[in-house]
Protein backbone atom coordinates (compact mmCIF):
# COMPACT_ATOMS: atom_id res chain seq x y z
CA UNK A 1 0.00 0.00 0.00
CA UNK A 2 2.67 1.91 -0.07
CA UNK A 3 3.12 4.73 -3.03
CA UNK A 4 6.63 4.17 -5.40
CA UNK A 5 6.00 6.43 -7.85
CA UNK A 6 4.18 9.77 -7.97
CA UNK A 7 3.51 11.56 -11.22
CA UNK A 8 1.19 14.57 -11.39
CA UNK A 9 0.16 17.10 -14.71
CA UNK A 10 -1.84 19.91 -14.86
CA UNK A 11 -2.46 20.34 -10.94
CA UNK A 12 -2.73 23.85 -9.74
CA UNK A 13 1.38 25.45 -9.78
CA UNK A 14 3.01 22.23 -9.95
CA UNK A 15 5.11 21.57 -13.12
CA UNK A 16 4.83 18.27 -14.24
CA UNK A 17 6.33 15.99 -11.29
CA UNK A 18 7.62 12.49 -11.52
CA UNK A 19 9.00 11.39 -8.08
CA UNK A 20 10.10 8.57 -6.18
CA UNK A 21 8.94 8.63 -2.49
CA UNK A 22 10.36 7.41 0.08
CA UNK A 23 8.48 4.52 1.65
CA UNK A 24 8.63 6.51 5.11
CA UNK A 25 8.69 10.07 5.38
CA UNK A 26 8.73 12.19 2.65
CA UNK A 27 9.79 15.85 4.08
CA UNK A 28 8.47 18.67 1.28
CA UNK A 29 9.66 22.15 2.11
CA UNK A 30 9.26 25.15 0.16
CA UNK A 31 8.12 29.09 0.48
CA UNK A 32 5.03 30.29 0.64
CA UNK A 33 2.62 29.78 -2.69
CA UNK A 34 5.33 27.13 -3.85
CA UNK A 35 2.89 24.37 -4.13
CA UNK A 36 3.32 22.45 -1.05
CA UNK A 37 -0.34 22.06 -0.06
CA UNK A 38 -1.34 21.31 -3.72
CA UNK A 39 1.15 18.14 -3.72
CA UNK A 40 -1.02 17.03 -0.76
CA UNK A 41 -4.24 17.91 -2.16
CA UNK A 42 -3.23 15.87 -5.86
CA UNK A 43 -2.55 13.06 -3.06
CA UNK A 44 -5.71 13.38 -1.61
CA UNK A 45 -8.09 13.62 -4.71
CA UNK A 46 -6.44 10.25 -5.96
CA UNK A 47 -7.14 8.70 -2.63
CA UNK A 48 -10.57 10.20 -1.90
CA UNK A 49 -11.73 11.59 -5.26
CA UNK A 50 -12.41 14.93 -3.97
CA UNK A 51 -10.24 17.72 -2.91
CA UNK A 52 -10.22 19.33 0.78
CA UNK A 53 -9.76 22.29 -0.94
CA UNK A 54 -12.46 23.05 -3.15
CA UNK A 55 -15.71 21.59 -4.26
CA UNK A 56 -14.79 21.93 -7.54
CA UNK A 57 -12.46 19.87 -8.67
CA UNK A 58 -11.61 22.05 -11.55
CA UNK A 59 -10.36 24.56 -9.59
CA UNK A 60 -7.61 22.41 -9.19
CA UNK A 61 -6.93 22.24 -12.85
CA UNK A 62 -3.44 24.36 -14.08
CA UNK A 63 -5.60 27.71 -15.18
CA UNK A 64 -3.13 27.29 -18.32
CA UNK A 65 -4.03 23.60 -18.78
CA UNK A 66 -7.46 21.62 -19.72
CA UNK A 67 -6.83 18.93 -17.55
CA UNK A 68 -5.00 17.17 -14.93
CA UNK A 69 -3.83 13.60 -14.30
CA UNK A 70 -2.40 12.43 -11.32
CA UNK A 71 -0.93 9.29 -10.86
CA UNK A 72 0.65 7.21 -8.33
CA UNK A 73 1.64 3.47 -8.10
CA UNK A 74 0.94 0.85 -5.23
CA UNK A 75 4.37 -0.85 -4.86
CA UNK A 76 3.88 -4.67 -3.84
CA UNK A 77 3.80 -8.16 -6.28
CA UNK A 78 2.10 -7.06 -8.48
CA UNK A 79 1.98 -3.11 -8.11
CA UNK A 80 -0.47 -1.76 -9.02
CA UNK A 81 -1.42 1.48 -10.67
CA UNK A 82 -4.08 3.98 -9.76
CA UNK A 83 -4.69 7.26 -11.56
CA UNK A 84 -7.15 9.46 -11.61
CA UNK A 85 -8.09 12.46 -14.95
CA UNK A 86 -10.23 14.91 -14.51
CA UNK A 87 -11.00 17.75 -18.04
CA UNK A 88 -12.23 20.97 -17.35
CA UNK A 89 -15.03 20.59 -19.29
CA UNK A 90 -15.71 17.10 -17.97
CA UNK A 91 -18.53 16.19 -15.52
CA UNK A 92 -17.05 14.01 -13.60
CA UNK A 93 -13.46 12.62 -12.52
CA UNK A 94 -12.23 9.16 -14.42
CA UNK A 95 -10.70 6.59 -12.34
CA UNK A 96 -8.19 3.89 -13.39
CA UNK A 97 -6.59 1.35 -11.13
CA UNK A 98 -4.71 -1.60 -12.33
CA UNK A 99 -4.51 -0.30 -16.21
CA UNK A 100 -8.43 -0.44 -16.29
CA UNK A 101 -11.37 2.03 -15.87
CA UNK A 102 -13.58 1.92 -12.33
CA UNK A 103 -16.89 2.94 -11.85
CA UNK A 104 -17.05 3.04 -8.15
CA UNK A 105 -14.89 5.33 -6.41
CA UNK A 106 -14.97 3.18 -3.01
CA UNK A 107 -12.54 1.00 -5.22
CA UNK A 108 -9.69 3.47 -5.00
CA UNK A 109 -10.07 4.39 -1.20
CA UNK A 110 -9.80 1.13 -0.19
CA UNK A 111 -6.56 0.67 -2.48
CA UNK A 112 -5.59 3.97 -0.76
CA UNK A 113 -6.41 5.10 3.02
CA UNK A 114 -5.27 8.22 4.08
CA UNK A 115 -5.49 10.73 6.93
CA UNK A 116 -5.07 14.03 6.31
CA UNK A 117 -3.71 16.35 9.53
CA UNK A 118 -4.34 20.05 8.45
CA UNK A 119 -5.02 23.89 9.58
CA UNK A 120 -8.57 23.02 9.41
CA UNK A 121 -8.35 19.47 11.20
CA UNK A 122 -9.17 20.80 14.70
CA UNK A 123 -13.34 21.34 12.66
CA UNK A 124 -13.35 17.56 13.36
CA UNK A 125 -14.03 18.53 17.28
CA UNK A 126 -16.11 21.72 16.73
CA UNK A 127 -17.82 21.28 13.54
CA UNK A 128 -20.80 19.53 12.10
CA UNK A 129 -21.47 15.91 12.93
CA UNK A 130 -21.50 15.35 9.25
CA UNK A 131 -17.70 15.44 9.24
CA UNK A 132 -17.38 12.93 12.73
CA UNK A 133 -19.58 10.81 10.95
CA UNK A 134 -17.35 10.76 7.74
CA UNK A 135 -14.52 9.95 10.20
CA UNK A 136 -16.35 7.06 11.86
CA UNK A 137 -17.17 5.61 8.45
CA UNK A 138 -13.94 6.00 7.04
CA UNK A 139 -12.54 3.12 10.22
CA UNK A 140 -15.56 1.11 9.66
CA UNK A 141 -15.08 1.03 5.91
CA UNK A 142 -11.45 -0.07 5.89
CA UNK A 143 -11.84 -2.36 8.48
CA UNK A 144 -15.02 -3.80 8.06
CA UNK A 145 -15.71 -5.40 4.71
CA UNK A 146 -19.59 -5.47 4.49
CA UNK A 147 -20.03 -2.18 5.66
CA UNK A 148 -19.98 -0.57 2.44
CA UNK A 149 -22.99 -2.52 0.96
CA UNK A 150 -25.04 -2.06 3.92
CA UNK A 151 -24.39 1.54 4.14
CA UNK A 152 -25.17 2.23 0.22
CA UNK A 153 -28.24 0.54 0.64
CA UNK A 154 -29.11 1.76 4.17
CA UNK A 155 -28.39 5.37 2.45
CA UNK A 156 -30.78 4.60 -0.93
CA UNK A 157 -33.77 3.32 1.43
CA UNK A 158 -33.24 6.40 3.18
CA UNK A 159 -33.52 8.63 -0.30
CA UNK A 160 -36.60 7.23 -1.30
CA UNK A 161 -38.25 7.23 2.43
CA UNK A 162 -37.71 10.98 2.35
CA UNK A 163 -38.94 11.82 -0.83
CA UNK A 164 -41.94 9.38 -0.75
CA UNK A 165 -42.63 11.87 2.79
CA UNK A 166 -42.26 14.85 0.83
CA UNK A 167 -44.48 13.53 -2.02
CA UNK A 168 -48.20 14.75 -1.38
CA UNK A 169 -50.04 11.61 -1.04
CA UNK A 170 -48.18 9.07 0.58
CA UNK A 171 -47.85 5.50 -1.09
CA UNK A 172 -48.29 3.15 2.00
CA UNK A 173 -46.99 0.00 0.63
CA UNK A 174 -44.24 1.52 -0.80
CA UNK A 175 -43.15 3.64 2.07
CA UNK A 176 -43.43 0.39 3.61
CA UNK A 177 -41.25 -1.50 2.01
CA UNK A 178 -38.18 0.90 1.84
CA UNK A 179 -39.10 1.33 5.85
CA UNK A 180 -38.32 -2.30 5.78
CA UNK A 181 -35.10 -1.92 3.59
CA UNK A 182 -33.65 1.15 6.13
CA UNK A 183 -34.62 -0.30 9.44
CA UNK A 184 -32.49 -3.58 8.37
CA UNK A 185 -29.43 -1.86 7.02
CA UNK A 186 -29.71 0.89 9.08
CA UNK A 187 -29.78 -1.33 11.85
CA UNK A 188 -26.79 -3.00 9.88
CA UNK A 189 -25.04 -0.05 9.30
CA UNK A 190 -25.18 0.46 13.21
CA UNK A 191 -23.86 -2.76 14.55
CA UNK A 192 -20.60 -2.52 12.40
CA UNK A 193 -19.49 0.90 13.76
CA UNK A 194 -20.50 0.18 17.25
CA UNK A 195 -18.19 -3.29 16.71
CA UNK A 196 -15.93 -0.37 14.95
CA UNK A 197 -15.80 2.04 17.92
CA UNK A 198 -15.32 -0.75 20.50
CA UNK A 199 -12.15 -1.70 18.53
CA UNK A 200 -11.17 2.23 17.76
CA UNK A 201 -11.58 3.50 21.73
CA UNK A 202 -8.36 1.86 23.25
CA UNK A 203 -6.09 2.82 20.63
CA UNK A 204 -7.38 6.19 20.75
CA UNK A 205 -6.58 6.47 24.82
CA UNK A 206 -3.35 4.87 24.10
CA UNK A 207 -2.27 7.52 21.00
CA UNK A 208 -4.27 10.69 23.19
CA UNK A 209 -1.81 9.35 26.42
CA UNK A 210 1.48 10.13 24.75
CA UNK A 211 0.40 13.10 23.18
CA UNK A 212 -1.27 14.83 25.98
CA UNK A 213 -2.39 14.16 29.14
CA UNK A 214 -5.88 14.67 29.35
CA UNK A 215 -7.39 11.48 31.91
CA UNK A 216 -11.30 13.15 31.74
CA UNK A 217 -11.68 13.20 27.80
CA UNK A 218 -13.92 10.15 26.49
CA UNK A 219 -15.30 9.58 23.14
CA UNK A 220 -18.60 8.28 22.51
CA UNK A 221 -20.61 7.12 19.85
CA UNK A 222 -24.47 8.42 19.55
CA UNK A 223 -26.29 6.14 16.81
CA UNK A 224 -28.56 8.49 16.01
CA UNK A 225 -31.50 7.31 17.82
CA UNK A 226 -33.27 6.09 20.62
CA UNK A 227 -31.16 3.64 22.52
CA UNK A 228 -34.17 1.72 23.94
CA UNK A 229 -36.05 1.39 20.48
CA UNK A 230 -35.21 -0.89 17.45
CA UNK A 231 -35.16 1.23 14.28
CA UNK A 232 -37.76 0.04 12.92
CA UNK A 233 -39.91 1.02 15.82
CA UNK A 234 -38.83 4.52 15.72
CA UNK A 235 -39.54 4.46 12.10
CA UNK A 236 -43.10 3.82 12.31
CA UNK A 237 -43.44 5.94 15.40
CA UNK A 238 -42.11 8.73 14.15
CA UNK A 239 -43.71 8.59 10.71
CA UNK A 240 -46.20 11.39 10.85
CA UNK A 241 -43.70 13.86 12.40
CA UNK A 242 -41.19 12.96 9.62
CA UNK A 243 -43.98 13.61 7.15
CA UNK A 244 -44.66 16.98 8.66
CA UNK A 245 -40.85 17.66 8.56
CA UNK A 246 -40.43 16.24 5.63
CA UNK A 247 -37.45 14.07 6.22
CA UNK A 248 -36.48 11.10 8.01
CA UNK A 249 -35.30 13.06 12.09
CA UNK A 250 -33.65 9.94 13.24
CA UNK A 251 -31.49 7.14 12.07
CA UNK A 252 -28.04 6.04 10.66
CA UNK A 253 -27.68 9.38 9.16
CA UNK A 254 -27.68 11.10 12.18
CA UNK A 255 -24.93 9.36 14.28
CA UNK A 256 -22.22 11.38 15.85
CA UNK A 257 -19.39 11.01 18.04
CA UNK A 258 -19.33 13.00 21.39
CA UNK A 259 -15.89 13.72 22.52
CA UNK A 260 -16.42 15.44 26.35
CA UNK A 261 -14.29 16.58 29.00
CA UNK A 262 -15.65 15.28 31.77
CA UNK A 263 -19.28 16.08 31.40
CA UNK A 264 -19.02 19.09 28.85
CA UNK A 265 -18.28 19.00 25.21
CA UNK A 266 -14.70 19.35 24.60
CA UNK A 267 -14.72 22.21 22.17
CA UNK A 268 -16.16 24.40 24.98
CA UNK A 269 -13.45 23.55 27.62
CA UNK A 270 -10.22 22.90 25.35
CA UNK A 271 -7.92 25.61 24.09
CA UNK A 272 -7.13 25.46 20.36
CA UNK A 273 -3.84 23.78 20.67
CA UNK A 274 -5.49 21.06 23.07
CA UNK A 275 -7.90 20.84 20.00
CA UNK A 276 -4.99 19.99 17.83
CA UNK A 277 -3.83 17.06 19.75
CA UNK A 278 -6.86 15.33 20.30
CA UNK A 279 -7.28 15.53 16.56
CA UNK A 280 -4.34 14.29 16.14
CA UNK A 281 -4.47 11.53 18.48
CA UNK A 282 -8.16 10.82 16.62
CA UNK A 283 -5.98 10.87 13.40
CA UNK A 284 -3.05 8.77 14.12
CA UNK A 285 -5.62 6.41 16.30
CA UNK A 286 -7.10 5.56 12.51
CA UNK A 287 -4.07 4.01 11.11
CA UNK A 288 -2.92 2.75 14.14
CA UNK A 289 -5.78 0.64 14.08
CA UNK A 290 -6.51 0.17 10.63
CA UNK A 291 -2.48 -1.74 10.54
CA UNK A 292 -2.98 -3.80 13.68
CA UNK A 293 -6.71 -5.61 12.11
CA UNK A 294 -5.57 -5.21 8.27
CA UNK A 295 -1.86 -5.21 8.42
CA UNK A 296 -2.38 -2.46 6.03
CA UNK A 297 -0.57 1.08 6.54
CA UNK A 298 -2.39 4.29 6.23
CA UNK A 299 -1.26 7.55 4.16
CA UNK A 300 -0.38 10.54 6.33
CA UNK A 301 -0.90 13.84 4.33
CA UNK A 302 0.33 16.06 7.12
CA UNK A 303 0.45 20.33 5.97
CA UNK A 304 2.49 22.54 7.74
CA UNK A 305 3.20 20.69 10.57
CA UNK A 306 5.42 22.99 12.56
CA UNK A 307 2.32 25.30 12.48
CA UNK A 308 0.35 22.87 13.75
CA UNK A 309 2.02 21.57 17.27
CA UNK A 310 4.99 23.58 19.25
CA UNK A 311 8.17 21.77 19.03
CA UNK A 312 8.01 19.13 21.92
CA UNK A 313 4.32 18.23 20.63
CA UNK A 314 5.87 17.48 17.34
CA UNK A 315 8.80 15.14 17.68
CA UNK A 316 6.34 13.26 19.96
CA UNK A 317 3.95 13.30 16.76
CA UNK A 318 6.58 12.63 14.84
CA UNK A 319 7.73 9.43 16.53
CA UNK A 320 4.04 7.90 16.53
CA UNK A 321 4.68 8.08 12.63
CA UNK A 322 7.93 6.24 13.08
CA UNK A 323 5.79 3.43 15.26
CA UNK A 324 3.58 2.93 13.00
CA UNK A 325 4.41 1.55 9.30
CA UNK A 326 2.65 4.34 7.33
CA UNK A 327 4.47 6.21 4.63
CA UNK A 328 3.67 10.38 5.29
CA UNK A 329 4.08 13.57 3.31
CA UNK A 330 4.30 16.39 5.63
CA UNK A 331 5.30 19.82 4.47
CA UNK A 332 6.94 22.37 6.41
CA UNK A 333 8.32 26.06 5.06
CA UNK A 334 10.90 25.86 7.03
CA UNK A 335 13.69 22.66 6.45
CA UNK A 336 15.03 23.12 10.05
CA UNK A 337 11.62 22.23 11.89
CA UNK A 338 11.29 19.22 10.10
CA UNK A 339 14.89 17.45 9.70
CA UNK A 340 15.76 16.66 13.58
CA UNK A 341 12.99 14.93 14.49
CA UNK A 342 13.66 11.55 13.42
CA UNK A 343 15.49 8.71 14.47
CA UNK A 344 18.12 7.40 12.12
CA UNK A 345 16.80 4.19 10.73
CA UNK A 346 13.93 5.71 9.21
CA UNK A 347 13.69 5.50 5.96
CA UNK A 348 13.27 9.50 4.75
CA UNK A 349 13.39 11.74 1.66
CA UNK A 350 13.53 15.29 1.37
CA UNK A 351 12.02 17.31 -1.40
CA UNK A 352 12.33 21.36 -2.32
CA UNK A 353 9.24 22.73 -4.25
CA UNK A 354 10.78 25.43 -5.51
CA UNK A 355 9.41 27.41 -7.90
CA UNK A 356 10.79 29.14 -11.12
CA UNK A 357 11.08 31.72 -13.22
CA UNK A 358 7.40 30.93 -14.85
CA UNK A 359 5.80 31.36 -11.41
CA UNK A 360 5.48 27.11 -11.47
CA UNK A 361 6.54 25.26 -8.75
CA UNK A 362 9.38 22.52 -9.40
CA UNK A 363 9.18 19.52 -7.26
CA UNK A 364 12.95 18.56 -6.81
CA UNK A 365 14.70 16.23 -4.24
CA UNK A 366 16.53 18.11 -1.96
CA UNK A 367 19.83 16.52 -1.62
CA UNK A 368 20.44 17.69 -5.72
CA UNK A 369 20.13 21.31 -4.52
CA UNK A 370 22.21 21.76 -1.47
CA UNK A 371 21.17 18.96 1.16
CA UNK A 372 23.90 17.20 2.53
CA UNK A 373 23.85 15.82 6.08
CA UNK A 374 20.26 13.63 5.76
N1 LIG B 1 -5.62 26.34 -10.67
C1 LIG B 1 -4.42 26.89 -10.49
N2 LIG B 1 -3.53 26.99 -11.51
C2 LIG B 1 -2.31 27.53 -11.34
N3 LIG B 1 -1.86 27.98 -10.15
C3 LIG B 1 -2.68 27.91 -9.11
C4 LIG B 1 -3.99 27.35 -9.21
N4 LIG B 1 -4.59 27.41 -7.99
C5 LIG B 1 -3.68 27.96 -7.16
N5 LIG B 1 -2.54 28.27 -7.81
C6 LIG B 1 -1.31 28.83 -7.26
O1 LIG B 1 -0.53 27.74 -6.80
C7 LIG B 1 0.38 28.19 -5.82
C8 LIG B 1 0.60 27.08 -4.83
O2 LIG B 1 -0.24 27.14 -3.75
P1 LIG B 1 -0.08 26.18 -2.49
O3 LIG B 1 -0.02 24.77 -2.93
O4 LIG B 1 -1.14 26.56 -1.54
O5 LIG B 1 1.36 26.58 -1.93
P2 LIG B 1 2.02 26.32 -0.49
O6 LIG B 1 1.23 25.28 0.21
O7 LIG B 1 3.41 25.88 -0.83
O8 LIG B 1 2.01 27.63 0.23
C9 LIG B 1 -0.16 29.50 -5.32
O9 LIG B 1 0.76 30.49 -5.68
C10 LIG B 1 -1.46 29.70 -6.05
O10 LIG B 1 -1.67 31.01 -6.44
MG1 LIG C 1 0.25 25.47 2.03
Amino acid sequence: MLIDRLAFAGLRNLEMLDVTPSPGINLIVGRNGSGKTSLLEGLFILGMGRSFRTRQLRHAIAHDKEEMTLFARLGGEPPVPIGVRRARHAAELELRMGGERVSRLAKLIEALPLQLVNPDAFRLLEGAPAGRREFLDWGVFHVKHDFYDAWRRAKRALKHRNALLRHGRMDANNLAVWEQELAAWGGRVDELRREWIASFIPVFEETLGSLIDLPDLTLRYSRGWDKQRSLREVLEQGRATDQQMGFTQNGPQRADLRIRLGRRPAVEVLSRGQQKLVVSALKLAQGRLLERTTGHGCLYLVDDLPAELDAEHRRVFCRLLETMRCQAFITSVEHDALAGSWKSRTPIAMFHVKQGVSGAGQLVPRAQIDFTTE
